[in-house]
């Protein structure tokens, strides 16, 4: 059942071509996270190689909020958000990398406990900025990566190459 649950949820991320702009194809997680066996059974297959070796879950703003709050309620554990600059309204750890184009930024404020293990979630892996930007800044406040996992893996865009040992739903 779970094979059959992960091949119908892979089949509701919808592409959507020239978005954001003329060239990109934009993999768009939100039918998928409207059905319940597709969702639960992703949040599962996401967590399932680190049960056990992780003390909280991050999310990545924004669809990463959606199924590491999901995650959370799965493995009986808390969540910290990793915001978008700007956002956090009280101090804020901060990693920065490159764009195309320019730089972004990640922030988290430091309310887990140091030494805590930290499972990093997302929907997409691309170039694989975000996520390694969010090892970074998760480590600046004295945290443990004890690994990420991603609903799909984009691998041309070579994400990989960043961050490694990056666990991915579905590729491709
Ligand atoms: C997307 C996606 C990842 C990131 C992956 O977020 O949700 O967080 O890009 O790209 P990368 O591997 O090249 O860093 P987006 O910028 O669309 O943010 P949003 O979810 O807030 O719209």
């Amino acid at each position: 059942p779970q094979y059959r649950d992960l091949t119908r949820a892979r089949s509701l991320i919808a592409p959507v071509p020239d978005f954001p702009e003329e060239g990109v194809v934009f993999q768009d997680v939100m039918p998928l996270l409207t059905d319940p066996v597709a969702l639960r059974s992703c949040v599962k297959e996401m967590l399932a190689p680190f049960m056990g070796r992780f003390d909280v879950v991050a999310g990545l703003e924004a669809r990463g909020f959606l199924l590491a709050g999901a995650a959370a309620m799965v493995a009986d554990v808390g969540m910290v958000p990793i915001r978008k600059a700007g956002k956090l309204p009280r101090p804020a750890a901060e990693a920065s990398y490159d764009l195309e184009y320019g730089q972004a930024t990640v922030e988290v404020q430091a309310d887990v406990a140091p030494g805590s293990r930290v499972l990093v979630l997302d929907d997409v892996l691309a170039t694989g900025g975000t996520l390694s930007a969010a090892h970074e800044v998760l480590r600046s406040i004295g945290c443990e990566v004890a690994g990420s996992a991603v609903l799909l893996e984009i691998p041309s865009l070579g994400g990989r190459t960043r961050v490694p040992d990056v666990h991915a739903v579905f590729a491709g």
